[in-house]
């Protein structure tokens, strides 16, 4: 009964403890928290953020912020009320993404700020601490977690994890949420709520040197034997087999009788292939009776490796959040940003904003898709009937839309690999509809 007791407390005291320390749904004063970098690039580079709630949503009343110009640059940045560090606490990092156009290449990751930051010149080149979200451009499509590790070996600090993570670039919203977990130094990446990669954060960056390291003291023994197959001593080459010839003249070949032998010299008969000839001779091969395998190098402890129980601090003095991107074709949306040290938090955050307006962003996505078809098929029409009136061939080329393009449907995402698939043609056909 006591330890029940005990349990309860501390199941109670981790739920109360649970901050938040940031959170923005751009309602209509979202305005008074950002910045847009007014000195980071020319004006005409930098694109402007429209403030809607796109062309298909669940909630006309809740807007958030989109890309509106095409082959521009995209800031902004917002303070949090107090700085805040991830040393011996989790970080939970959620927002929303949707990418309305077809998108060919465009970033739409967040960033963790630091003290660092002159909000008015905030660009690609600012400081950050972690970078996370969808990088897209042409078949690299993938979520960046990327963390700053200023002891790295390496001249660049800022640590790609090593295998990338997948990521979604259908046209509707999408909630990515990074955990990282204090008590034992990992992390988990979760689209829609599901894990898409987790595990250990030292095993999936290169933060420290490696574990071991392959003994320098020790080479492979000069009498190792690595060759599985060896001639077979018992095989001997047939006597006389190098004396077949390789190409013999044609028997069956006669002299031209308009030969002239004094023109054209002595007639030789064409040289043709013999069919007795077998090739050069090589002995059988069989297995090596003293065949060890292959030499594995012993590895030894590396005496440069030390852990960092500290690993998942990477976060440890945030005081804004911001995007910083490039975006050849525009479109892509964010919303319902949440920075806590509780997945519960982030977890309930999400239950109000984005799994609320889901399903009928899914309808509505859904009925204009079906209308752009109809509409593509009609227009495909027109010109073909013109083509005809005018007696003109009409060729599929000749249209605007391909008919691969008006097949493709909206398909769940079962499998990321098949998904990531579906989506390498679905780019493909939006390429085929700009030219
Ligand atoms: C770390 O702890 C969490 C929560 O207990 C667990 O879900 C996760 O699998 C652990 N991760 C690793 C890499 O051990």
């Amino acid at each position: 009964m006591i330890s029940r007791g005990l349990l309860a407390v501390g199941l109670l005291t981790a739920s109360t403890s649970a901050t938040v320390y940031f959170t923005e749904n751009f309602d209509d004063k979202w305005e008074s928290r950002w910045v847009v970098p007014s000195k980071w690039k020319a004006a005409e580079e930098i694109g402007e953020w429209a403030h809607t709630a796109g062309e298909w949503f669940g909630d006309a009343a809740d807007k958030g912020i989109k890309t509106s110009q095409d082959a521009r640059f995209y800031g902004l940045s917002a303070k949090l009320a107090k700085p805040f560090s991830n040393e011996g606490k989790d970080l939970v990092l959620q927002y929303v993404v949707k990418h309305e156009q077809r998108l060919d290449c465009g970033g739409a990751y967040i960033k963790l700020l630091g003290p660092e930051l002159d909000q008015a010149s905030f660009g690609g080149d600012t400081p950050y601490q972690i970078m996370f979200g969808p990088d897209v451009c042409g078949s690299t499509k993938r979520t960046h977690v990327i963390f700053n590790y200023p002891e790295a070996k390496g001249e660049d600090k800022n640590l790609l994890i090593k295998t990338d993570v997948p990521t979604r670039t259908d046209q509707l919203s999408h909630l990515y949420t990074l955990h990282i977990m204090a008590a034992n130094n990992s992390f988990n990446v979760l689209i829609d709520g599901e894990s898409v990669r987790e595990g250990s954060l030292e095993e999936s960056w290169d933060f420290r040197p490696p574990k071991t390291i392959p003994d320098p003291e020790q080479s492979k023994p000069a009498d190792w034997v690595d060759e599985e197959m060896m001639a077979d001593p018992a095989d001997v080459k047939p006597e006389g087999y190098d004396d077949i010839p390789a190409t013999l003249p044609d028997s069956e070949a006669v002299q031209p009788e308009d030969w002239d032998e004094e023109e054209d010299g002595v007639w030789e008969a064409p040289m043709v292939d013999n069919p007795d000839y077998k090739g050069p001779w090589s002995p059988k091969m069989i297995p090596n009776p003293d065949y060890k395998g292959a030499w594995e190098h012993p590895h030894i402890p590396n005496p440069e490796y030390s852990p960092d129980p500290k690993l998942h601090a990477r976060a440890t003095e945030v005081t804004a959040v911001g995007f910083e991107l490039w975006q050849v074709k525009s479109g892509t949306m964010f919303d319902d940003i949440i920075l806590t040290d509780s997945l519960d938090e982030a977890t309930e955050y999400a239950k109000e904003t984005f799994w609320k307006k889901q399903e009928g962003e899914k309808a509505m996505f859904e009925k204009a898709e079906e209308e752009r078809v109809e509409k593509e098929k009609a227009e495909r029409e027109e010109m073909k009937k013109k083509a005809e009136e005018n007696g003109e061939p009409f060729e599929e080329g000749d249209s605007p839309f391909s008919v691969s393009d008006m097949e493709i449907t909206e398909d769940e995402d079962e499998d990321d690999e098949d998904w990531e698939d579906e989506e390498e043609e679905d780019d493909e056909n939006s390429f085929t509809m700009e030219l």
